[in-house]
C-alpha cells in the first residue's frame, strides 16, 4: 500500500505561506513530525523506561505527606519541560534515594522536549565514560569516538545515576569538561543522582569495610568545579523521602 501523501504540501516536507504580502517557504507540520519521530527513536532511553511519562507517574495515595512532597517535584519537572528552552537555567538535576523515581521524571522530560523538537540523548553515566574511554582506543569503532562529542554537543543530554563511579583524575576530567563545555553553551542536561550535596542533603548512606557509616558527597564523586557548575545551570530538585517505588508496587 502506498504511504499517504501530506495534503498539505504533497510530500515535499515544505509549504508555501504568504507574509505581508510576501510569499515564503516554511516546515510542513509532517516533516516535524517526521523528525521528531526519529529523534524520539534515536534517543537511547533504555527498554525499561520506554514509556515513562509525566501521566503514568503515580503520587502515593495512602501517604498525604509524601503526595505533597512529590507532587511538588512533578509540578516543577511538568514547569521545566513547559518552559523549555526559555529558562533562565537550561538544567535540571534530580537528586534522591534509589527507587523514588528519578530515572522516571528525567526520561518524562526528555520526552516532552524532544516531542518540541529538540535532539536529545539519554546516557547512563557509568556507560557514557566507558565509551569515552573505549574512544581513545586507536582499533575503537566510531560511535565510541562520537560519544564525547555528542556528550558536548548534543542539544538535550540526560546524565542518568552521575557519580555513580569509582574516581580517578580521568574521570573528573571528563565530568568537568562535558558540564563546563554545556555550562558555557548554555546547553540542556537533565541530571540524576542519589549522591548526597550539603545544599541539598540526603544521599546514600555506605558502610566502609571499618563498618562506619559515610554518606559519599556528590562533589567528591565528579569535583567541587563540575558540582559547582552543575548547580550553576541546573534547577536542582530534591527528591522527598518516598518509599522505593518498587517496593511500594510490590504490596498493591
Ligand atoms: N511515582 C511513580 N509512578 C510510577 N512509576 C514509578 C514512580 N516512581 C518510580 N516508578 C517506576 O519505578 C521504577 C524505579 O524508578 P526509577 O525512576 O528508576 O527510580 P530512581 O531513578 O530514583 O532510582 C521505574 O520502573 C519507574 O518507572
Ligand atoms: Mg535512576
Ligand atoms: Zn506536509
Amino acid at each position: 500500500m502506498a504511504e499517504a501523501v501530506c495534503a498539505i504540501c504533497g510530500g515535499t516536507g515544505w509549504r508555501v505561506v504568504e507574509r505581508e504580502g510576501l510569499s515564503a517557504a516554511e516546515r510542513c507540520q509532517c516533516a516535524l513530525e517526521e523528525r521528531t519521530a526519529i529523534l524520539q527513536e534515536r534517543c537511547q532511553v533504555p527498554a525499561l523506561y520506554q514509556s515513562a511519562s509525566l501521566d503514568n507517574f503515580l503520587l502515593p495515595q495512602d501517604n498525604p505527606t509524601a503526595y505533597r512532597a512529590l507532587g511538588s517535584v512533578l509540578t516543577t519537572v511538568r514547569a521545566y519541560a513547559r518552559e523549555f528552552p526559555g529558562l533562565e537555567k537550561p538544567g535540571l538535576l534530580l537528586i534522591g534515594e534509589p527507587g523514588t523515581g528519578k530515572t522516571h521524571l528525567a526520561v518524562a522530560a526528555l520526552r516532552i522536549l524532544i516531542a518540541k523538537g529538540f535532539e536529545g540523548v539519554f546516557w547512563d553515566y557509568q556507560n557514557l565514560l566507558d565509551r569515552i574511554r573505549a574512544g581513545y582506543d586507536p582499533n575503537s569503532g566510531s560511535s565510541d569516538r562520537e560519544a564525547y562529542r555528542t556528550a558536548l554537543d548534543v542539544e538535550v543530554l540526560l546524565l542518568d545515576d552521575l557519580g555513580a563511579h569509582r574516581v580517578t583524575e580521568w574521570v573528573e576530567d571528563t565530568v568537568t569538561s562535558i558540564i563546563t563545555y554545556r555550562c558555557n553553551h548554555r546547553r540542556a542536561l537533565i541530571a540524576t543522582t542519589n549522591l548526597a550535596d550539603p545544599d541539598t542533603g540526603g544521599g546514600v548512606t555506605e558502610r566502609t569495610p571499618a563498618g562506619v557509616q559515610v554518606r559519599t558527597l556528590l562533589a567528591e564523586r565528579i569535583g567541587a568545579r563540575a558540582r559547582s557548575r552543575l548547580f550553576e545551570m541546573c534547577k536542582v530538585v530534591r527528591m522527598p523521602a518516598v518509599e522505593d517505588y518498587r517496593v511500594r508496587r510490590g504490596r498493591h
